[in-house]
């Protein structure tokens, strides 16, 4: 398996991918080369058919504080235009296999943008969140101004975006960003993530990309898609095993197809 220097990676079963940001000494700052091998180590998790969803976590202290800002300090306008800086960050939101996102201590600035980036947020109760970006004489560029919006409405995004004030995990959790706040972060991300990989991943993969859409399309759009994409899986040995299993009182045995 490849070796990573900024991140770890492992299988805590065979259907789940662990990926952990390892950068301690910089409290998982998002630097160019971490994205980089966090990115292949996502795409090689979303290309392995062992693999039913991924967990990405950071450390106790820190999921991420943020884009690295010794690396970001004296870039100039051409060199991030011309470059176009972060937008690398977005591949993420193309893999097709859920990523479960477990979050302590810090998710700042691009560390919230990519829990938000992430299909399912968990947090333990040490989880702070915010968008400090304001208190560097810039704003989020990894998303966050927009996926705040759509997870916590204007009002909320707006603060968060203007003060740069951290929220704990139970206030994101009454502010509906995060699924729900839970000790044991990690076991239970990996637990949720085990318990997707068991369904038919070709269910799965639609149930994700129907919920994305939501954010794309109209409401009609969205409805339509939503419509025949469930009807497209009436085409699958699942839909058959699911629902003969259910009439005969037995668990499904999906085979993926
Ligand atoms: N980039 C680079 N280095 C960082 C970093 C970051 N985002 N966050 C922390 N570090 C480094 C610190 O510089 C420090 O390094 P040294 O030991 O070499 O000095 C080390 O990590 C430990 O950090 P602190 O000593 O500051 O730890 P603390 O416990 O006192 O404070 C903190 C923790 C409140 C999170 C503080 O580190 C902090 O405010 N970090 C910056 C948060 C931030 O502004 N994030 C937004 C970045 S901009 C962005 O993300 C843009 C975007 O939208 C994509």
């Amino acid at each position: 398996s490849t070796q990573y220097e900024h991140i770890l990676t492992s299988r805590p079963n065979p259907s789940v991918a662990l990926i952990t940001l390892n950068r301690p000494k910089a409290l998982n700052a998002l630097s160019t080369p971490l994205f980089l091998e966090l990115n292949k180590a996502l795409f090689d998790a979303d290309a392995d058919q062992g693999i039913g969803a991924i967990v990405l976590t950071g450390s106790d202290k820190a999921f991420a504080a943020g884009a690295d800002i010794k690396e970001m300090k004296d870039k100039e306008f051409s060199d991030v235009y011309k470059n176009n800086f972060l937008a690398n960050w977005g591949e993420l939101s193309r893999l097709r296999k859920p990523v479960i996102a477990a979050v302590s201590g810090y998710a700042l600035g691009g560390g919230c943008e990519l829990a938000l980036m992430c299909d399912i947020i968990l947090a333990s109760p040490t989880a702070k969140f915010g968008q400090p970006e304001i208190n560097l004489g810039v704003i989020p560029g990894g998303g966050g101004s927009q996926r705040l919006v759509h997870a916590i409405g204007k009002s909320r995004a707006m603060e968060l975006v203007l003060t740069g004030r951290m929220v704990s995990a139970q206030e994101a959790d009454q502010w509906g960003m995060i699924s729900r706040v839970t000790d044991n972060v990690v076991e239970e991300a990996i637990k949720m993530a085990t318990e997707i990989s068991s369904k038919g991943q070709l269910a799965v993969q639609a149930g994700k990309e129907v919920v994305n859409a939501g954010y794309e399309l109209t409401l009609a759009e969205g409805l339509r898609f939503e419509r025949r994409t469930f009807h497209g899986l009436f085409a699958t040995k699942d839909q058959k095993e699911g629902m003969a299993a259910f009439a005969e009182k037995r668990k499904a045995e999906f085979t993926h197809s």
